[in-house]
């Protein structure tokens, strides 16, 4: 999955007729672009100051593009449209307000700007005795910005896509406006809000729903692969109130991790997960090790020994004392244990300069075991050549899952014209792979990661993660989409934004233009 390299995007750049446009660039930094064509970042400062500017642009510029950026918590380069684009930034729009939850309320609400992160709500709420649940992401990623493009956690009993967690929003449409979505399922205004690929316009603030907040556990156990690919996917799963399954191929084994509430009175353990961070001798063995396996099999074999042993262990540390947690199951609150952070005393490993590729694909649950039994034969296949091919990411292949939801363009969504059952749930394969920081930046056996997307995409219903992919996989996965979906869409986004000012490149694989 070739992104453009820097070199070539430079050039690009040079050539541009507007001699100021740069390129704006997701997590990983600069030489990682989100977008190719900005002609200006704006610091919002408030809902106000966005809409005016945008008011402004529409009146003012014969053709104006506009995208809304939160955290760049995003791998490739879909962001924007090619066309110069005026960038505006939400990190300061981070106010809380108007929780609502009464005592003994099994749920409340609270209204947030578009900048706010999880990391932000959880210590907000926390503070108040209160939780998002499980309509979760990663701790430094917007509301704005995880609203907007679908993002979610995994599980099969209970919601957890962001949107489905979301009661209202305010969305600024394509001629500088406020207007406010109420969630109505027989609404289309609603449905194509609630996964908008910020193609209505910026999401401006967002109504959640809130509940008391609770104690859980973090369990995992160690699979043999036979276990899960014969097995009840199903089953090991929709228990839980979160879990999901970490691949590691060449082992042939699986960790499952699963977690659950317990009565908070059970336990004086503050587990605080660690989801991303490592030490700096970490990081560089690591990439040490990962970048000699673009040439030798052997270093990504024994890479994923290391990891695999590793991520045999909890990920927690105490958060009173920062001491390592050594023992399965851990205890702590809902947010730190279902997410947490980093370490104190540790970086996040894409700022020692390890970084992924991704690919991340939703099926229908009931299709779970043939999707990944095509993956272990696509593997075996490389094998039969002589190519062992491994995990190459700390926590091997991550597969998650995700209860049915309806809207127009969400991964899990249902009712669709493909004729698959997705009213049980989905199943996400999700594989991130080492991106070696050498040479042309291609993977070890590089063909072998498209071979297994392009098969995937071809011969199963199945729906992208709209910020975990190419323009390929979009482009090759148009076919997977109900085509009335899209039409009913892209209605709603011509009342919204008539000139398409909010336009990408997803939008416009999409057919959305
Ligand atoms: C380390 C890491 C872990 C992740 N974990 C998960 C996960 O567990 N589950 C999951 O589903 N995803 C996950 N993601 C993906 C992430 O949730 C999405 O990419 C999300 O869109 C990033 O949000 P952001 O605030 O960083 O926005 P950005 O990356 O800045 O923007 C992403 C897109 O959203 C648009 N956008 C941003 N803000 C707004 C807004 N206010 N209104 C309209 N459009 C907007 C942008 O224009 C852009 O197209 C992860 C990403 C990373 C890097
Ligand atoms: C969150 O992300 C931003 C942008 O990538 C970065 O500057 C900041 O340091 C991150 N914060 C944490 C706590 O990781
Ligand atoms: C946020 O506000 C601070 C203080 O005004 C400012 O220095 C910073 O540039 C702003 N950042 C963004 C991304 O808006
Ligand atoms: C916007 O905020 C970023 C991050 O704080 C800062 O680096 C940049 O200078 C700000 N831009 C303007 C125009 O203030
Ligand atoms: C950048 O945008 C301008 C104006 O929209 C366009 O003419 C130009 O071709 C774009 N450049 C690239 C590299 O796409
Ligand atoms: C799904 O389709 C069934 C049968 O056509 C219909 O009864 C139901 O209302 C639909 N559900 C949604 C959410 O559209």
């Amino acid at each position: 999955m070739p992104s453009l390299p820097s070199l070539a995007a430079a050039a690009l750049a040079l050539l541009t007729p507007t001699a100021t446009a740069f390129e704006y660039h997701t997590f990983d930094g600069p030489g990682f672009p989100s977008c190719y064509n900005v002609s200006r970042v704006h610091n919002a400062t408030s809902i106000a100051d966005m809409a005016s500017l945008v008011k402004d642009l529409a009146a003012t510029q014969s053709n104006p593009r506009v995208r809304a950026a939160g955290k760049g918590h995003m791998w490739y380069d879909t962001q924007c449209s090619d066309a110069w684009t005026v960038i505006i930034r939400t990190e300061n729009l981070s106010e809380i307000g108007d929780l609502d939850l009464a005592s003994g309320a099994e749920s409340g609400s609270v209204w947030v700007e578009a900048g706010v992160t999880f990391f932000q709500l959880a210590e907000y709420l926390h503070a108040r005795g209160a939780s998002v649940g499980y309509t979760l992401t990663n701790w430094n990623i917007t509301f704005g910005g995880s609203v907007a493009m679908g993002a979610h956690r995994s599980s099969i009993r209970e919601d957890s896509m962001v949107a489905a967690g979301v009661l209202a929003m305010d969305i600024i449409d394509g001629k500088g406006e406020v207007r406010r979505v109420v969630r109505d399922e027989g609404d289309d205004e609603w449905l194509a809000a609630s996964t908008s690929l910020g193609l209505l316009g910026i999401i401006a603030r967002v109504q959640l729903r809130v509940y008391p907040d609770t104690k859980v556990y973090a369990e995992q156990a160690t699979l043999d692969e036979k276990d899960v690919l014969d097995g009840d996917i199903y089953g090991m799963i929709a228990p839980y109130a979160t879990a999901n399954f970490w691949w590691w191929p060449y082992k042939r084994k699986f960790h499952h991790r699963y977690y659950d509430t317990v009565p908070a009175s059970s336990t004086s353990q503050e587990g605080f997960q660690n989801t991303f961070s490592v030490t700096e001798l970490e990081a560089i063995t690591a990439r040490t090790m990962l970048d000699s396996g673009k040439y030798l099999a052997t270093s990504n074999m024994l890479a994923e020994e290391i990891f695999f042993g590793l991520w045999s262990k909890p990920n927690f540390r105490e958060k009173t004392t920062n001491e390592e947690i050594k023992e399965w199951p851990v205890y702590g609150w809902n947010y730190d244990v279902l997410i947490g952070g980093l370490y104190p005393d540790q970086k996040a490993e894409w700022e020692y300069g390890l970084a992924g590729y991704t690919l991340e694909l939703a099926f229908p649950i009931t299709l779970a075991n043939k999707m990944m039994k095509r993956v272990r034969q696509l593997f075996d296949d490389e094998l039969k050549r002589g190519i062992v091919m491994t995990a190459t990411y700390r926590s091997g292949i991550n597969i998650k899952f995700g209860k049915a939801y309806f809207d127009f363009l969400g991964q899990v969504t249902y009712n669709t014209s493909d004729g698959a059952d997705w009213t049980k749930g989905a199943i996400m394969f999700d594989f991130p792979s080492f991106r070696p920081t050498i040479g042309d930046h291609k993977r070890f056996n590089e063909q072998f990661y498209h071979r297994v997307a392009n098969t995937l995409i071809d011969e199963f219903p199945c729906r992208p993660h709209w910020t975990k992919n190419t323009r390929e996989v979009f482009t090759r996965s148009v076919k997977n989409l109900d085509p009335d979906h899209l039409r009913r869409f892209k209605a709603v986004r011509e009342r919204f934004d008539p000139q398409g000012i909010y336009r990408n490149v997803i939008g416009e694989i999409l057919g959305l233009y």
